[in-house]
């Protein structure tokens, strides 16, 4: 069906009404969130693009499969069947289940690091590095100079650098190297892939330097899909054997199983190494439940298993690539800049290209989320300065990100091509006019994490007194210019 790149391979069975709000009950529910899209109900939403994370669509063998569910405490069938289809795709000899993907990155860091241990890594996901930091360690980002220029059509931006690697590897620090882990694709990173010959040469490097090689396998098929598609010598390849040989070059993974599971809820820990892994299993049994469920149920365990079958169909990755592409597509067509290449979860438009006028401590990514929401019922999350950024007590910008990013993920198997141009059109009316959106400022500060509570409020632009044109290219008229923080996660998902 390459004539059809977007056609999906299925039909819908079962619909779930999605609200049409006139734009005076967006205002008003806008409002009521205090300017947070967080704090909206997910009732006042049209098109939730908030996260592709839990968000999917269960296929029908996936229903049927959750009838299957033994909801025994220990030995169900349910996890035998799961843990012959992870040892079949991983090669990994244990696998032990978990209630999501931060549950695997606590007990393996738990149970892998101490105070004062490094891990390296492509660019860690937020809740990676938290976890290694929580316990001590601290998670450096190496990721490839091609990361750093959104425009670069680069295929595999999601790349580690090599020559980084080998200098950590052999530098001052490297007795204190206790992991490599690469996140495929890179969330961080704004989707972007890792193409198998970095990820064979990674693996050598760790073999050879005695350091263990993890995978963060949140999105491992569509990493393997990427890789058919742009990676020579693989081009003829099944997405299955791509993912087949990416596991197999590590030493075992963490996998949040809400993206490429294609289930609500679940995850898992896979490992070569026995000890390991017994250490790792009192872990599991403390805080997540008896190493045959893991804190999921029966049920979750066999619709795991189900999807794990169906997510490295060529035909589901092509639709789902092709959608991506497609609202990629619609954005450019709207005058809205998005990184390059689009990967296959989401899209990340520059809301600091589009709204120049809006110096990063007026959070142009917010503004444009907010924009999106009340033009056309539509929720991204801004990844940008009120994320990354921070202010002085006044206000002022001391520390802005180094891009003002808004990521758009895109749901498995849950919206259309209409839905799609329903966002594109909602783009192209935002960008008539973008000029004239608001920046924002914080009312109400959350004191960690503030993108998720903070509250804020529009600043109308005759009333901004900071008002300057594109910061990153005029001399800024504040007291405290801001500070780009390295690129280090500045794209990830933060949720
Ligand atoms: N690793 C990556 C690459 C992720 O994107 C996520 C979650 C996790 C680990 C943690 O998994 O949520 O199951 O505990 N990403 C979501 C997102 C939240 O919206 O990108 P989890």
């Amino acid at each position: 069906m390459d004539e059809a790149p977007m056609m999906e391979p299925f039909r819908a069975k079962v619909v779930e009404p999605i609200p049409f709000t006139t734009r005076a009950q967006r205002e008003q529910a806008l409002r009521r969130a205090h300017h947070n899209l967080f704090n909206l109900r997910a009732d006042e939403v049209t098109i939730d693009l908030l996260t592709d994370s839990g968000t999917g669509a269960l296929s029908a063998a996936q229903m049927a499969a959750a009838m299957l569910g033994d909801e025994s405490y220990a030995g169900a069938r349910s996890f035998h069947r799961f843990r012959d289809v992870v040892g079949n795709l991983t090669s990994y000899p244990h696998v032990l289940p978990v209630h999501q993907g931060r549950a695997a990155e606590r007990i393996l860091f738990s149970a892998l690091l101490r105070p004062g241990l490094i891990t390296l890594g492509n660019t860690h996901f937020d809740t990676t590095r938290a976890n290694v930091e929580l316990v001590g360690g601290r998670a450096l980002d190496l990721p490839c100079p091609e990361a750093a220029d959104l425009d670069s059509p680069h295929p595999f931006k999601g790349d580690i650098d090599l020559e980084a690697l080998h200098r950590a590897l052999t530098g001052p620090d490297a007795p204190r190297v206790a992991a490599v882990v690469m996140t495929l694709t890179s969330n961080g990173m704004g989707g972007q892939p890792v193409s198998m010959a970095n990820l064979t040469e990674t693996a050598r490097l760790c073999r050879a330097h005695g350091v263990p090689l993890f995978l963060d396998a949140a999105r491992f098929a569509e990493n393997a899909w990427l890789v058919t598609r742009n990676e020579p010598g693989y081009r003829n390849r099944s997405p299955r054997e791509v993912a087949e040989e990416a596991f197999r070059l590590a030493d075992g993974c963490t996998a949040s199983m809400k993206k490429d599971g294609l289930v609500n809820t679940g995850g898992f820990l896979g490992l070569r190494d026995p000890d390991l892994a017994q250490r790792c299993e009192l872990l599991l049994v403390a805080t997540e439940g008896f190493p045959t469920y893991g804190g999921l149920a029966g049920r979750d365990l066999d619709m795991l298993a189900q999807g794990l079958l169906e997510v490295t169909d060529p035909d589901y990755l092509r639709a789902r690539a092709g959608a991506t592409a497609y609202l990629a597509q619609l954005a450019r067509a709207a005058g809205v800049a998005v990184v390059e290449p689009p990967g296959v979860h989401a899209v990340y438009l520059d809301a600091g290209r589009l709204l120049p006028h809006i110096p990063p401590h007026r959070f142009p990514g917010h503004a444009l989320t907010c924009a999106l929401y009340l033009e056309g019922g539509v929720r991204g999350v801004e990844c940008g300065s009120l994320y990354l950024g921070k202010e002085d007590a006044h206000g002022n910008p001391v520390v802005s990100a180094p891009w003002e990013l808004v990521r758009l993920a895109i749901p498995r198997r849950v919206y259309s091509q209409s839905h799609l141009e329903h966002v594109g059109r909602t783009l192209a009316r935002i960008a008539r006019h973008a000029d004239r959106l608001p920046g924002y400022r914080i009312t109400a500060q959350a004191p960690l994490l503030r993108h998720f509570r903070s509250e804020l409020a529009p600043v109308p632009l005759h009333e901004d007194e900071h008002r300057s044109t594109a910061v990153t290219t005029t001399p800024s008229p504040e007291p405290h210019p801001p500070v780009a923080v390295p690129p280090r996660g500045a794209l990830a998902a933060h949720l």
